[in-house]
């Protein structure tokens, strides 16, 4: 016995197509099928079922979510179309369905967005972070890698990085990875995928945490677009509970798009000569544009001697804006342990750079 399937398809080909994938799914058993979403809600009551799949190509169909929804509230609905679309999905999952494929999809899919839903009610309340810096050498990439680590151990939920520092990207290195595809190909093909199958393109370091590697080449770095990376994190959102994304450092066009996309914006600068405050202050005062900055807009500095909550007081201070973090100086640890391809988090818990990312996980894990 599988999940009772209704199937909601108003194309036959199609409907034929969908209903032999879904017979031929272990896991899943065809209980009804229906050309329209108002021939279906008066019939389908017999069958219970546990799982609707809805055609969502057909606007009538679309409009009727909320009443399916009403009529069959336990019953989990899933959206399909012919194409991803980011508003579309969001539409979707505000009417209350529980996700969105791409048709015709095979059996695998169709498991994995089940186990997908079952896991996680990400793309519901699903956080990302964007990581801006006005210079480089900021400390993003050591930060994000740790505190990616330290979210998923301590939520047990799917966390993303995404390494959207185009040219220089190295987030790879940090977990020793080798991909077999990066951001240039999942916004190349984006318009084709649907979240189960974004998910192939990242890399998983273990169950809970996965990596979209950065450009190969600085070059393919031109590929991509403020639409691309719109529709990636759109379409990340659907699929993990935290999404942390790095950037390329400075106002580029794709690291702004991002950070408005994003909830929060962690903006970084490493401690190191002095001029670090001034810069922060320039960078705010271009995120101060955002009616909701002192909301969404999060300075942290690191390698700060000593790491103290005095010294986080002082920083707020010189800034006139609260600092969320300071992380320690620990050049010798993070940078030993990265060059193994090991994180600091699990190589030294102990150590204060360590205990200060499990911090703002803890931190982040209430958001
Ligand atoms: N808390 C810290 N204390 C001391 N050194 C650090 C700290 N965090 C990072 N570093 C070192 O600073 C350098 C830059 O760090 P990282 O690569 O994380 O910064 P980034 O902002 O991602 O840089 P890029 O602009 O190249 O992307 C590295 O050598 C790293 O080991
Ligand atoms: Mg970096």
């Amino acid at each position: 016995m599988g999940y009772r399937t209704v199937l909601i398809e108003e194309n036959q080909v199609m409907q034929e197509r969908l209903s032999s994938v879904i017979r031929n799914t272990p896991g899943f058993e065809l209980s009804a099928r229906y050309r329209n979403a108002g021939d279906a809600l008066g019939q389908m009551q017999a069958f219970k079922p546990e799982l609707i799949l809805l055609d969502i190509d057909l606007d009538r169909n679309s409009t009727l979510l909320p009443d399916l929804k009403k009529a069959y509230p336990h019953t989990v609905i899933i959206g399909m179309s012919r194409r991803w679309d980011a508003e579309a999905q969001s539409r979707l999952l505000q009417s209350g369905a529980g996700g969105f494929m791409v048709k015709p999809f095979s059996g695998e899919e169709l498991q994995e967005t089940l186990k997908n839903l079952q896991n996680t009610s990400a793309s519901r309340n699903s956080e990302v972070i964007a990581f801006f810096s006005p210079k480089g050498k900021s400390g993003k990439t050591t930060l994000i890698a740790n505190l990616g680590a330290a979210l998923a151990q301590q939520t047990g939920e799917p966390v993303a990085i995404i390494d959207g520092d185009l040219q220089f990207g190295d987030m790879g290195v940090f977990f020793n990875l080798t991909p077999q595809s990066t951001i240039v190909e999942a916004i190349r093909d984006i318009s084709f995928l649907s979240p189960v199958t974004l998910k192939s393109y990242f890399v998983p370091v273990n169950e809970e945490l996965s990596v979209l590697c950065g450009a190969a080449k600085p070059d393919l770095a031109e590929t991509v677009t403020m639409e691309g990376i719109t529709s990636l994190i759109e379409m990340a959102r659907g699929i993990f509970r935290y999404v942390l994304v790095d950037l390329s450092s400075g106002f580029s066009d794709v690291a702004c798009t991002a950070c408005e996309l994003a909830d929060k914006t962690l903006v970084m600068a490493m401690v190191n000569g002095g001029y670090e405050v001034e810069h922060m202050k320039r960078a705010l005062e271009i995120f101060k544009a955002w009616d909701d900055c002192d909301r969404r807009v999060k300075p942290v500095f690191t390698r700060v001697n000593p790491c103290t909550e005095e010294a986080r007081k002082e920083f707020s201070q010189a800034l006139g804006f609260p600092v969320f973090q300071v992380l320690p100086n620990e050049y010798l640890a993070v940078s030993s342990a990265a060059d193994n391809g090991r994180l600091l988090l699990t190589q030294a818990p102990e150590n204060p750079f360590s205990q200060a990312v499990e911090q703002m996980a803890g931190i982040i894990k209430n958001w």
